[in-house]
């Protein structure tokens, strides 16, 4: 019988900086979902690459005196090794400077324009050029600039060609509403709201502007829209539209696209336009995850706030970087990186929970049997409750990874972990071990942890494809006893099986210490980055520093800034910013009206406290009454809430 085949990608990443444990996220998801779909028997195309592309690398090219082609190929060296390093098992990497690919964009394109849904026009507008978009009056932030990066933006005019996004409103809107495509459900509502109700424009897909792109075929001095590129690329790898390879009859549509949310609109809305256009299937599902920011802010090369994986790996093992990430992110939410959840995670899970479990039946099974197990046995009812604990993991796994939830799959696992543990203390082996007549008894409690630990490191494989196999060393299990189909079954390792003990699995870490040393990491590679900066973004930063005018003391304490908290938050009506939130302020609460829409959800806000600026005078916005104001941060990356820890009280005065 042929394998069933699944298909998943990451999205194809810009190679404008060095990778980090941002980027990291979603290989390192997707290659887990791809691992755990061979492991249950699938055919599976696991696609990544570089999106290689655009004005902001032919400038950092310029910048460095190389040709675009030269800059990229130093940095997606640097992609590739960090996935080698990360254990990344992909099937197939795609660079938008493959010829096959350039070829297929190009037919891409010249089929739209043939069946009438890209055409030519004129552009005209307010541009961008860092962000390379034009943008309408109405998207533009409160100063008139850009929403995304807030530089200024001037009117610029091209001929362009445009492709009718405005035909698939209607289909896209169901398929966001009414179909499960979009993961999770909750920001499909979001982006109906904010690009369809308010009417989906056509948009702008070729430049004039520059040149490092894929030429239009059929009208010289015309480049195809990056997104457009880019997102062709999860068909060309398989082989549409052109010969280099051919998989897609087996692997299209696409089983699960992984985005951030920053790029969910491209995929969500942009994608599927495109396909329903091309007349070819959609993909079954997008899912999308949130940032790793780190002190609250979106990990950024540029920031140098950015924890280098190859250090953490070193230090800690790639596999323990890949479970913390992991199991900190949940579909839909950011993840906030700190170093010191990631060492206390690695401690109490990985050493204390799954290396100890480990460790400590290894150890018995050495002391009591001298390491193989006998054939006489004694069961006990209490067996009964511990292998359901560990079955019924395993029956959660499969159904939290059907729904690409991993962080809910490892949580279902570390159930059986701590059940197995606790198995330990319920059974005492150590007293059992001081008498020989209940040495048959023994043997059966050990024999369940050592096959519990079977099934459990198996479950794991995926998401720490180094450490487990060390495992099945350690209890005695081969390859053939850790397939999918006997993770549903206790008995499966031999009666008289023997353990090898090994190496310590997860060293614990000295908390302290670590901490200490990665912040000076953390501040050498700041220093760093500050010095890195092009003369642009320089200038930029000094441009953001130059001061207002000196105010006395007596000018600052006019301002009353006090800590509130986010009690509710929802989207006022008809606007694209604005959020209407309320606070509670320790004086009986008040509703404020913000401008960052954009860049929160309500459900990234709820439960956290701000500053509150509480007595500037109210005012309406879009009708609505706001007494006050939250004090948020301007940043290259959009709009930053500035969040108060949480131990300082509601009502607190700040100065
Ligand atoms: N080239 C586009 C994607 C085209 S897909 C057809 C792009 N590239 S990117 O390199 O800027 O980002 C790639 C992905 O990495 C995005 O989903 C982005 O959100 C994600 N991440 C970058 N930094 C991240 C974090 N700090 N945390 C989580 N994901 C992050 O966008």
């Amino acid at each position: 019988m042929s394998k069933k085949p699944f298909y998943i990608t990451t999205p194809i990443y810009y190679p404008s900086g060095n990778p980090h444990i941002g980027h990291c996220y979603t290989t390192v998801a997707c290659d887990s979902i791809a691992r755990f779909k061979r492991m249950q028997g699938y055919d599976v195309m696991f696609l990544t690459g570089t999106d290689e592309h655009g004005l902001k690398i032919e400038q950092k090219a310029a910048e460095k005196g190389v040709t675009p082609k030269e800059f990229v190929d130093g940095i997606v060296e640097k992609f590739k090794n960090l996935w080698k390093y990360m254990n990344i098992d992909y099937d197939r990497y795609i660079r938008t400077t493959d010829d096959y690919h350039i070829d297929t964009v190009q037919k891409i394109f010249k089929s739209l324009y043939d069946k009438g849904y890209i055409y030519k026009g004129e552009y005209s507008g307010k541009y961008c050029t860092p962000c390379e978009s034009f943008w309408t009056d109405s998207q533009l932030d409160e100063n008139g600039c850009c929403p995304e990066c807030h530089r200024p933006v001037a009117f610029a005019k091209e001929e362009a060609y445009f492709f009718k996004m405005s035909s698939f409103a209607e289909r896209i809107e169901k398929l966001l509403t009414e179909t499960d495509y979009l993961r999770p459900k909750t920001r499909a509502l979001e982006l109906v709201n904010n690009f369809i109700k308010p009417g989906l424009e056509d948009l702008c897909v070729s430049r004039t502007t520059f040149k490092w792109g894929v030429p239009v075929s059929f009208d010289e001095g015309h480049v195809v829209y990056v997104w457009i590129d880019a997102l062709s690329n999860y068909i060309s790898a398989l082989g549409y539209m052109n010969d280099a390879y051919n998989d897609y009859d087996k692997f299209w549509p696409a089983d699960v696209h992984m985005v951030a949310k920053d790029i969910m609109r491209f995929h969500a809305i942009i994608w599927p336009a495109i396909l329903m256009a091309l007349d070819i299937p959609l993909p079954k599902h997008l899912a999308v995850h949130g940032w790793i920011t780190f002190n609250g802010e979106k990990m950024s090369k540029s920031l140098g706030n950015v924890v280098d994986p190859f250090i953490l790996g070193e230090r800690y093992g790639c596999d323990a970087i890949r479970y913390h990430i992991l199991r900190e992110m949940a579909l839909g939410a950011d993840s906030s990186f700190s170093n010191e959840i990631m060492i206390n995670r690695i401690n109490s899970d990985l050493a204390n929970g799954l290396g100890n479990l480990v460790a400590r039946t290894v150890t018995m099974a050495d002391k009591y049997f001298g390491g193989t197990l006998p054939s006489d046995r004694e069961a006990d009812p209490l067996d009964e409750n511990f292998k359901s604990v560990v079955l019924n993991a395993f029956a959660e796994t499969e159904k939290a990874m059907e729904e690409t939830k991993i962080k809910q799959a490892l949580e279902e696992i570390f159930k059986a972990v701590d059940r197995a543990n606790k198995y330990i203390d319920e059974t005492e082996p150590w007293k059992l071990g001081k008498d020989e007549i209940k040495k048959n008894r023994l043997a059966s409690v050990l024999y369940n942890l050592l096959d519990a630990i079977r099934i459990i490191s198996a479950l794991l494989s995926p998401f720490m494809p180094v450490v487990m196999p060390k495992i099945w060393e350690q209890i005695g299990a081969s390859e053939n006893d850790v397939t999918y189909d006997k993770l549903s079954v206790f008995g499966v390792l031999p009666k008289n099986v023997t353990v090898h003990k090994g190496e310590i699995l997860f060293p614990r870490i000295d908390v302290d210490k670590e901490i200490e040393e990665l912040n000076n990491i953390i501040q050498k590679n700041m220093a760093e980055a500050k010095s890195n900066l092009s003369s642009e973004e320089k200038g930029e930063i000094a441009e953001k520093i130059e001061l207002a005018p000196e105010i006395s003391i007596d000018d600052f304490a006019k301002i009353e800034i006090r800590v509130a908290k986010i009690k509710s938050a929802e989207k006022v009506k008809k606007s694209d910013k604005l959020l209407c939130l309320q606070l509670d302020d320790g004086m009986g609460g008040r509703q404020v009206v913000s401008g960052i829409a954009q860049y929160y959800s309500p459900e990234d806000l709820i439960g956290k406290k701000i500053q509150l600026i509480a007595n500037l005078k109210p005012v309406k916005l879009r009708g609505v009454e706001s007494l006050g104001m939250i004090c948020a941060a301007d940043t290259p990356d959009g709009i930053k809430v500035v969040f108060v820890d949480d131990s300082i009280p509601v009502g607190s005065k700040i100065r």
